[in-house]
């Protein structure tokens, strides 16, 4: 079996209806963070860890995002008669990328299923899943390098996790372990939204897994659970049984972009991390903050000149 982790899958097929109604006819992994849609940082992600072949789920009203790794001839054409060229590489890049492919979830019958259609695509070598929707920004290691690293090491299973507060354990998937070093748990059981009193720790799983390919079976059998959907959790929690299996506690920042405060402080947080946004953007948050604090129905006077 190999044992270097070349293939990645993108699950980016749900509805997104807590975005509703900007996801009715667009997926929500194309909303822009600043000039990028957010699939494209996860892209990126992957190919930054060494991932040689990517495959996108998509759904219907998803061809956005074929289009976007795709070739846009007539537009590549209008920036170099322009002599736009920053822009037309930049255009290029996208289209040149890595070895995209992308397959049709046809029902979003939920995460696990999505999972189960890349099982051709995989075959039986373990693989990366990246969710579409969470974003984990940390350009000088990579959240899935972090991972891979930790795979090649221990050859098991692992799940991305990062703390959260105690009061939203109830939001998550949520880990029951014992830490073996700064960064990794030696797992026993996966807690899917627990109340905050039974919760066995507040590590909560974000969209970043390495699994291994007997998932496949056990995902053939899995009955669909939580909202009537098969859930990839509860795949997981028969293969930790099987296998064992690893957690691994990512360093950086993490956007469920998928949410529309996520979204939000995902926006604010690459903006300020612009150059030619940052200080525009500071000045104008503060200026809100103080505006609102002290005029919290008025509007600035009008004035003649
Ligand atoms: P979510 O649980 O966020 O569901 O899926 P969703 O439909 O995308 O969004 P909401 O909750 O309705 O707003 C987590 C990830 O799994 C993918 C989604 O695209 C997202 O990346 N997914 C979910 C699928 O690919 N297929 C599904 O059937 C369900």
């Amino acid at each position: 079996m190999v044992s270097r982790i070349r293939k990645a899958i993108i699950p980016a097929a749900g509805f997104g209806t807590r975005f509703l109604p900007a996801t009715k006819a667009q997926p929500k992994e194309m909303l822009p963070l600043i000039n990028k849609p957010s699939i494209q940082y996860i892209v990126e992600e992957a190919i930054a860890s060494g991932i040689e072949d990517i495959l996108i789920i998509t759904g219907r009203n998803k061809r956005a995002i074929e289009d976007h790794f795709d070739h846009n001839i007539d537009l590549e054409y209008f920036l170099k008669k322009q002599g736009k060229w920053e822009e037309y590489e930049e255009v290029l890049k996208i289209a040149k990328m890595a070895d995209i492919h992308f397959i049709r979830q046809k029902e979003q019958n939920g995460l696990g299923h999505a999972v189960l259609c890349a099982r051709c695509f995989v075959g039986n070598e373990p693989f990366a899943v990246l969710l579409g929707d969470d974003i984990i920004d940390n350009p000088s290691r990579p959240a899935l390098l972090q991972m891979i690293e930790q795979f090649r090491t221990h050859g098991k299973t692992v799940v991305g996790v990062q703390p959260v507060l105690p009061e939203e354990v109830s939001k998550y998937g949520i880990i029951a372990g014992k830490r073996i070093d700064d960064h990794i748990y030696e797992l026993e059981d996966l807690v899917e939204k627990p109340d905050p009193d039974k919760a066995p720790s507040n590590l909560s799983i974000v969209g970043r897994y390495i699994i291994h390919p007997e998932i496949f079976d056990i995902l053939g059998e899995t009955k669909p659970g939580r909202g009537d959907e098969i859930q990839l959790t509860d795949a997981l929690r028969v293969l930790c049984r099987q296998q064992g299996m690893q957690a691994r506690i990512l360093q950086g920042d993490r956007h469920d972009i998928g949410d529309k405060w996520g979204y939000i402080k995902a926006i604010l947080s690459f903006a300020l991390r612009c150059d030619d946004l940052h200080d525009q953007l500071t000045a104008f948050l503060q200026e809100q903050a103080a505006f609102s604090s002290n005029n919290k129905n008025e509007q600035p006077p009008a004035e003649e000149w």
